[in-house]
């Protein structure tokens, strides 16, 4: 019997070139989507750009260009890439598509509706002269352990030490070189600690939706608790505006790892409409099709938790507003 299968691996970012790493994932992953194939099942393979967040923004104005400008001209050198290696993409797509749009924006309001969304202010670094609040990576300072200079503001690669940016002494801005303040805002959480989401997760992390070692470690993070994850960021950012109850912006936007794998979604749904296939065929709950995600093992949690948490929860464990499928 022909199974339906969908496969995608993990989506580059659009601020890089694709590197031998890269073609490590896509590589295994186009053989075994060959193979599938070959044994005569229907297997599909779609991908894209990873194309938000602060660091797109930021190389984009340093080379004095838009984003969009950005992410167009890095799509079409990594497709000449992936072309060069015989990487037989379906469809070869982008996070900044309408497509994706429609699922963040289905997927989340679908969330906040089933009351698993709270907002919450919450103090960071803000850098007064770009107007803009840093992620760790953009303040760098002194190690608070070993006291190596111009270190990042998440871990020392002099000694190693992990710490918060605020333990760094003498703290910078990374893009402006300006003393960072602390200013708050509110910000949007995924409650992960709900208890709803544990409740499904312990059901769905065995094999084979996950390997049995990567079961293994994912249980180790399940046993530990989970924390609400922040899926907003503010403004000046790259991103999908986050839509208030009557589908004004917020002045928030998702974080790039919020939409990444929707645009797993996105890039199919693309496929979809330009194929006449039916979408929900292959990402409902109750669908016959499979779906397999590709991936490395330091992004294991963001897919392997978050990722069925706020996605493909089925109805009987959840409020019916939480599944995704297509509207
Ligand atoms: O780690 C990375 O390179 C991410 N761009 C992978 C995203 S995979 C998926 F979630 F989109
Ligand atoms: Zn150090």
């Amino acid at each position: 019997m022909p199974r339906k299968i969908l496969v995608t691996s993990a989506l580059p970012y659009a601020n890089g070139s694709i590197h031998l790493g890269h073609l490590v994932e896509y590589i295994q992953t186009d053989i075994w989507v060959r193979f599938q194939n070959m044994r005569g099942h229907s297997c599909l393979y779609c991908c894209a750009d990873d194309t938000h967040g602060t660091p797109i923004m930021l190389r984009a104005e340093k080379e004095g260009i838009t984003p969009e400008q950005l992410i167009d001209r890095v799509w079409h050198e990594h497709k000449r890439d992936f072309d060069g290696f015989h990487i037989q993409f379906d469809n070869y797509y982008s996070t900044n598509s309408a497509e994706t749009r429609h699922y963040a924006d289905t997927i989340y309001t679908r969330l906040r509706d089933a009351g698993l969304i709270e907002v919450r202010a919450i103090e960071q670094f803000y850098d007064p002269v770009k107007a803009m609040f840093l992620p760790d990576r953009f303040i760098k300072g002194e190690c608070p352990k070993c006291h190596a200079k111009d270190q990042y503001g998440d871990s020392c690669e002099s000694c190693g030490a992990a710490y918060q940016p605020t333990d760094l002494i003498d703290p910078y801005s990374a893009v402006s070189g300006a003393a960072p303040v602390r200013k708050q805002s509110d910000h949007y959480f995924f409650k992960l600690s709900d208890p709803r989401c544990a409740d499904f997760l312990k059901g769905w992390i065995v094999p084979p939706q996950v390997q049995a070692e990567a079961a293994n470690k994912l249980n180790e993070w399940l046993s530990g608790g989970l924390s609400d994850w922040d899926i907003s960021r503010d403004a000046p950012y790259f991103g999908f505006e986050i839509p208030d109850e009557n589908g004004n912006p917020t002045g928030k936007y998702y974080y790039v790892w919020l939409d990444a794998p929707i645009g797993y979604m996105g890039s199919f749904r693309n496929y979809c409409d330009r194929h006449g296939l039916n979408f929900d065929d292959y990402w409902k709950p109750d669908s016959e099709a499979e779906v397999y995600h590709f991936i490395g093992k330091d992004i294991l949690y963001f897919h392997a938790l978050f990722w069925p948490a706020d996605c493909t929860t089925p109805a009987s464990a959840r409020p019916p507003a939480c599944s995704a499928t297509a509207s």
